[in-house]
């Protein structure tokens, strides 16, 4: 059976084809990423009229590129959520006009399971079972997968998402929107060992995260080399409006005030802090379950020195293996979500919705 999968959580429109036999036929991707950067963030309202906008042509590109028609389409997979209420609605909406047009059923699919699945988009594939280190913008998760829809939560964030550390550290470092991928590449110019930043919760025994403490620590660090920046001269200009409450710009603009060497050296530290809790957990988990194969997911997975890290830490353990995505399917994509349906169909777990009635989970 020929799947088409929409996805419309947040700010990528992804529209793909795959099949039950053949696996991933066609995918087309949208990002809204230089639309919202110009707010610093997602503007949800803009999100959705955008994935109203591209849905459509984006839908006709892989049809045409697979090859095929209408008539060849067995079912129709969205993302039902979480994500952006709106947005969500704009994927799904679609999926059920169009299944609707063509008497097909639908599939209402979980984002977190599209990512949770993605690594098998690659080969070598993981095969079950394995530990899923599920690191997104809005999730940080430790998971036991013993099967397709078998997913037992062994630990997960109590306040921020792995990539919401680095996007709200990397704001407060000036750095454009998303955070993830600038703070990345910053940190490369960087020394790891000029910062002492803490590493929360490396120690507690359990596979939960904390990342709020982190954040607060890289707010201290910034405030204190804004403010030595502002004395060698650079906020002169400021102190004659300082009774007004600073802008994001403002934050912005006394960011980059500080000298480049000593944001690069704090983006090196807070990536390195983020990643050694990342690898730490995800390696005793991996342990602890008596499993072998660790598969990683979400977009902080296409994080080059996580990447790097989790081989290095795994390479002492015995028959261990580590499992990425593609670098395209890390972050959203249509293709997770027509290839997780594809997969559902093929383990018999599969419930099709034929009457079109349908709903969205934001969270
Ligand atoms: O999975 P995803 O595309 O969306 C969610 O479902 O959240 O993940 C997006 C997150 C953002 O926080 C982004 O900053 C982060 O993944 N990210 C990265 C990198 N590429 C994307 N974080 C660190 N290093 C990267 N190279
Ligand atoms: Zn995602």
């Amino acid at each position: 059976m020929i799947i088409l999968g929409f996805e419309s959580s947040c700010d990528e429109t992804g529209v793909a084809l795959a099949c039950t036999e053949r696996g991933l036929l066609a995918h087309a991707l949208h990002s809204q990423i230089a639309m919202h950067g110009e707010y610093g963030g997602v503007v949800p309202e803009l999100a959705s009229r955008d994935h109203i906008r591209r849905v459509v042509p984006l839908t006709r590109q892989v049809l045409a590129e697979a090859g095929l028609s209408w008539r060849d389409i067995g079912a129709v997979a969205y993302t039902a959520g979480p994500g952006l209420g709106g947005a969500l609605l704009v994927g799904a909406s679609v999926a059920q006009a169009v299944a609707w047009a063509h008497g097909l059923p639908t599939l209402g699919i979980h984002h977190l399971e599209g990512h949770l699945l993605s690594p098998l988009l690659a080969e070598p594939q993981p095969t079950f079972p394995f530990l899923a280190l599920l690191v997104s913008g809005g999730h940080t998760q430790i998971m036991k997968v013993s099967g397709v829809g078998e997913y037992e939560l062994l630990g997960e964030t109590l306040d921020d998402a792995a990539g919401e550390a680095f996007d709200k550290t990397a704001k407060l470092m000036g750095l454009p929107y998303p955070g993830g991928p600038a703070l990345a590449a910053l940190a490369e110019q960087g020394n790891e060992h000029a910062v002492q930043l803490p590493r929360p919760m490396l120690h507690s025994h359990d596979y939960d995260f904390s990342f709020s403490g982190l954040k607060t620590a890289v707010l201290t660090r910034m405030r204190q080399l804004t403010a030595a920046a502002a004395q060698e001269g650079e906020g002169s200009r400021r102190e004659a409006v300082a009774s007004l409450p600073p802008t994001p710009a403002d934050t912005a603009a006394a960011a980059l005030a500080v000298p480049l060497q000593a944001r690069a050296d704090l983006a090196a530290a807070t990536q390195a802090a983020i990643v050694d809790v990342l690898v730490a957990k995800a390696v005793r988990a991996l342990k602890d379950e008596g499993l072998t194969r660790l598969v990683v997911a979400g977009g902080v997975g296409a994080n080059k020195r996580l990447r790097h890290k989790l081989q290095e830490a795994l390479a002492s353990v015995r028959n261990a293996e580590v499992f990425f995505p593609p670098l395209e399917f890390c972050t959203d994509n249509g293709a997770m979500i027509a290839f997780a349906a594809a997969l559902r169909i093929n383990a018999g777990k599969a419930q099709f919705n034929t009457d079109h009635a349908f709903t969205v989970r934001p969270r």
